[in-house]
């Protein structure tokens, strides 16, 4: 995956402070190995970032694959919180689940297997911290509900929302991606940024990460 932020500069600040746990490294490795698009560290890091600032004690994620954004928030929260994390494949949830029991932080995931358009009308909010990177054609229908999951002031965060720059058109070319997939990432953004429910900032940071609060 192509990443926005030039290389040089991503090995610099990624050289500057140690992992909050040591386990990330392995589920990283381990992602990158097998391919997963897995979020990038900052990205990871700026999610541990906001769980902290926050105090958040109830979040929520869609699309665990095999753990290692839900890894960067479960290290942020207190033993007693709840992190409530939802996947489909369910060969990548025993994945996650290894890992997290390895880095010793199960104690505070709930994981559901499934899809997560259905798994969401089985859970009750509120959240604190709402993490989006499950199918990104989802992104739009999803986001009626996650709002209404999010407590006032809460934070919904949605991973790849600069799709390696090829949200711009002319920017990738040609372009690499599904392009049913850009143009739902391209909507869903100009949808966040108009939503009068939010207050939306996109980051360019990782492969993009919009940070909308809930007002
Ligand atoms: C980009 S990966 C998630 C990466 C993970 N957040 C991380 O950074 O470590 C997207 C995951 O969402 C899952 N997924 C896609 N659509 C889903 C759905 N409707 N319900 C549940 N999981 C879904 C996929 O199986 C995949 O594992």
């Amino acid at each position: 995956m192509t990443y926005i932020t030039p290389e040089p500069i991503v090995e610099y600040l990624a050289g500057l402070a140690p992992l909050p746990h040591p386990h990330l490294a392995i589920v990283a490795a381990e992602g990158s190995a097998d391919g997963l698009p897995i979020v990038h560290p900052a990205s990871g890091a700026l999610l541990h970032a906001l769980a902290r600032a926050m105090g958040a004690r109830r979040v929520l994620e869609i699309g665990t694959a095999i753990g290692y954004s839900t890894l960067w928030l479960a290290t942020a929260l207190p033993s007693d919180a709840l992190l409530i994390t939802m996947e489909r494949d369910s060969a990548r949830a025993d994945r996650a689940r290894a890992h997290l029991t390895a880095a010793a932080v199960a104690d505070r995931v709930t994981m559901m297997v499934g899809d997560a358009s259905r798994s969401l009308h089985k859970v009750a909010g509120p959240f604190d911290l709402i993490f989006q990177d499950g199918d990104k054609a989802q992104y739009e229908p999803m986001l009626d509900r996650l709002i209404e999951l999010l407590r006032p002031g809460g934070v919904l965060a949605t991973d790849n929302v600069l799709w390696s720059g090829e949200v711009v058109p002319g920017f990738v070319d040609p372009p690499a991606r599904n392009p049913a997939d850009t143009a739902a990432i391209r909507a869903y953004n100009a949808r966040l940024a108009r939503d009068e429910r939010l207050f939306t900032t996109f980051l360019p940071v990782g492969d993009g990460v919009a940070v909308a609060v809930k007002r």
